[in-house]
């Protein structure tokens, strides 16, 4: 038995919810640049769980149950209020959606028909605690949230108690529908596995929101934003970007393990991005992001992953750093559902094998002798 590191190469589940081949990304057959220009995040939430696009009729009911199942439960948002002010944001997601199961009564009713329903209701409520979370840590009371509107719009309402620009909301729309899934990422994986156990669907869920809370993840986007403001002006970024590639630091947002001639999600973000920078009179982070670009594609022959442009682009929303990976845990949740409900559909125990490298033959000796 030999082992592959990172599981590298291995294919380790079938699916039929999101393929990447030949560099190309798809969504149950759609082309992400297709969903990406013209589908909304509901349209593509409803897409991923039910392997095909909904009528008006089946979008307005999701909608209406996106709006009816986003209150979060009272005991939950008590809960929050106890965190730690400064507490890390991913670690306050994924304590908070644990929390969740332990006041839906249907959490541990594993028929098909109230999983689906838990996925929506998982999908209207990250948002709101995230949203909450936000709120609360600035001694701010949470929002309610709005009934007949989608997800982003429902976000950023949440979030500053404000309806929010239209350009807001197209923006936060799209990227939504850019991060919504993406085959057998670490977190789906993670999500996957747990859920082989024929554990709940909110245990799928936590322990997702773990996995992607880490920088060679989601938290990606996060560590590229503070790397944008440690660079702080255009003279720096190339003695910086210089000085991390002659220690062989990686620079966030840049390199995939799948895609080796770029992410096709990183286009979208880009152009966003500069769109964004326009409407707002602040292209700063643009223009360094397309330098470092620049630099580190030249040097390295990397290119820019998804997490890359989404930085420039929630600052120009005005998201604050730290909530840049729960708004991808609040679009991936989605993904992670679809690949929950699909295993269940077919379930197998995932349990590989290790490949045992550790000392053999060893024999005990009584504690007083060692
Ligand atoms: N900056 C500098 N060098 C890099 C980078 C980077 N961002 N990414 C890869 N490399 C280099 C490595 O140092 C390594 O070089 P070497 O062969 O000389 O040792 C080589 O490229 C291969 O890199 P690995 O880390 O082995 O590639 P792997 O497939 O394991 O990792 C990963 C992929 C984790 C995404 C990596 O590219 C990385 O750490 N990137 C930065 C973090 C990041 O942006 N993560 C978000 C990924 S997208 C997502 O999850 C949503």
């Amino acid at each position: 038995m030999t082992a592959t590191k990172g599981l590298e190469g291995i294919v380790a589940a079938s699916s039929s919810i999101s393929s990447i081949i030949d560099g190309v990304l798809t969504y149950r057959g759609y082309n992400i640049d297709d969903l990406a220009e013209n589908a909304t995040f509901e349209e593509v939430a409803y897409l991923l769980w039910h392997g095909k696009l909904p009528t008006q009729a089946e979008l307005d009911q999701l909608i209406a149950q996106l709006g009816e199942y986003a209150t979060v439960a009272p005991a939950v948002i008590e809960q929050i209020k106890l965190y730690p002010k400064d507490t890390n944001s991913m670690a306050a997601l994924r304590t908070a959606v644990s929390s969740l199961a332990l006041y839906d009564e249907e959490a541990n009713d594993m028929s098909v028909e109230a999983n689906l329903r838990k996925a929506v209701k998982l999908q209207a409520q990250l948002p709101a605690v995230v949203a909450a979370f936000a709120r609360i840590r600035q001694g701010l009371e949470p929002v309610a949230p709005k009934k007949g509107v989608g997800v982003a719009h429902n976000f950023l309402y949440m979030l500053t108690g404000k309806d929010p620009d239209p350009v807001a909301v197209r923006a936060l729309d799209k990227a939504l529908v850019l991060h919504a899934d993406h085959e057998l990422n670490a977190s789906t994986f993670a999500s996957r596995v747990t859920v082989a156990t024929l554990s709940d669907i909110y245990s799928g869920v936590t322990s997702a929101i773990g996995a992607l809370k880490g920088p060679l993840h989601g938290g990606a986007n996060e560590a590229v934003m503070a790397m944008l403001e440690e660079i702080g002006t255009m003279d720096n970024i190339e003695p910086y970007i210089q000085r991390k590639l002659n220690n062989k630091e990686k620079i966030m947002g840049f390199g995939h393990r799948v895609y080796k001639n770029g992410d096709p999600r990183a286009k979208h973000l880009q152009k966003m991005s500069a769109e964004l920078g326009k409407i707002t009179g602040n292209t700063t982070w643009y223009e360094m992001s397309v330098k470092i670009e620049e630099l580190v594609t030249g040097q390295k022959g990397l290119k820019p992953n998804v997490d890359f442009y989404s930085a420039s682009v929630y600052t120009s929303l005005g998201i604050p750093r730290d909530l840049f990976t729960p708004i991808f845990a609040i679009s991936r949740v989605s993904g992670w559902t679809a690949h929950i409900l699909e295993q269940y559909s077919d379930n197998r125990l995932i349990r590989p094998r290790a490949e045992y490298v550790g000392p053999t033959n060893q024999k005990y000796v009584p504690i007083g002798s060692r």
